[in-house]
């Protein structure tokens, strides 16, 4: 854990190095520094565990080191879990105070989502809602903090980014939306021209979040005209790319 902060210094500037022009850290979805905030996950007694404040300590700590390893012109991001979704996890209130808390601190910009990968829980990628998932809460944010808010999850039309923009969000993030059409950014700027969003009939679970990434996939591979609506093939076709790619992660983890 002590050398934690140092291991995400030292990739920030490997970033910075090759040239990207900013790093996110990912605090939410279940990864490793959202775990540390949810206390159905982090049961620790000591200053890193129990009240928000000790569970967020190792996050903190993490972004001051990011700073002083890669300088003040260098955008560092951070993206939160406004709520796990899971009993017992990070709640909305806990949420705030980090917000709060970050506040104080170097970060350039909050990315707001939620969700969680566990099995059980809902992915924010796998949600069929009908507008901005965590809007609300990235109102409360709003009052918390003056850094740039970004929020994500949810957006499928133009009204609902702008009535955001509106309620006090600087950058609307997307990822769907952006997969259905990649020039969306650029077509919201000056038509009210929405994505056409397939509908699933009862998809299994992580079964949307595998059609969209073998849909990002296609696109990679210039053949997204080709029919790729069918849910079923397009599971398939992810779990058989799963049963070749990971035996070869499996060879190549270390002990
Ligand atoms: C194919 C796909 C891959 C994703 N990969 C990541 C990821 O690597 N890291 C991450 O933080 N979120 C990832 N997400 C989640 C999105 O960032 C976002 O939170 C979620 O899809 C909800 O936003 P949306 O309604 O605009 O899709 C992914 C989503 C999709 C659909």
């Amino acid at each position: 854990m002590r050398t934690l902060p140092a291991e995400f210094a030292r990739t920030a500037r490997l970033a910075k190095e090759l040239g990207f022009g900013g790093v996110q850290v990912h605090a939410a979805h279940g990864f490793l520094l959202s775990q540390f905030l949810s206390p159905l996950f982090n049961k620790r007694d000591d200053a890193y565990g129990g009240p928000i404040e000790n569970r967020m300590r190792l996050l903190l700590e993490v972004v001051e080191e990011i700073r002083s390893e890669v300088g003040t012109r260098f955008p560092v991001a951070l993206k939160l879990n406004s709520t796990d979704q899971l009993e017992g996890g990070l709640g909305e209130e806990d949420a705030l105070s980090v917000i709060a808390a970050l506040d104080g601190t170097s970060i350039d910009l909050i990315d707001i989502s939620g969700g969680t990968y566990f099995p059980g829980a809902r992915a924010a990628s796998d949600s069929d809602g009908s507008g901005p998932y965590f809007l609300k809460f990235a109102e409360a944010a709003r009052e918390m903090t003056g850094k740039p808010l970004m929020l994500t999850g949810g957006f499928k039309t133009r009204d609902q980014a702008i009535d955001a923009l509106n309620r006090g969000i600087d950058i609307v993030g997307l990822a769907r939306a952006l997969v259905l059409d990649p020039a969306l950014p650029k077509v919201w700027k000056s038509e009210a021209v929405d994505p056409h969003f397939p509908r699933f009939q009862n998809p299994p679970d992580g079964g949307v979040t595998a059609w969209y990434t073998m849909r990002l996939l296609d696109i990679g591979h210039d053949r997204e005209g080709e029919n790729t609506w069918d849910l079923r093939a397009q599971v398939q076709a992810y779990e058989a790319r799963d049963r070749v790619r990971v035996p070869v992660w499996n060879a190549n983890t270390w002990e």
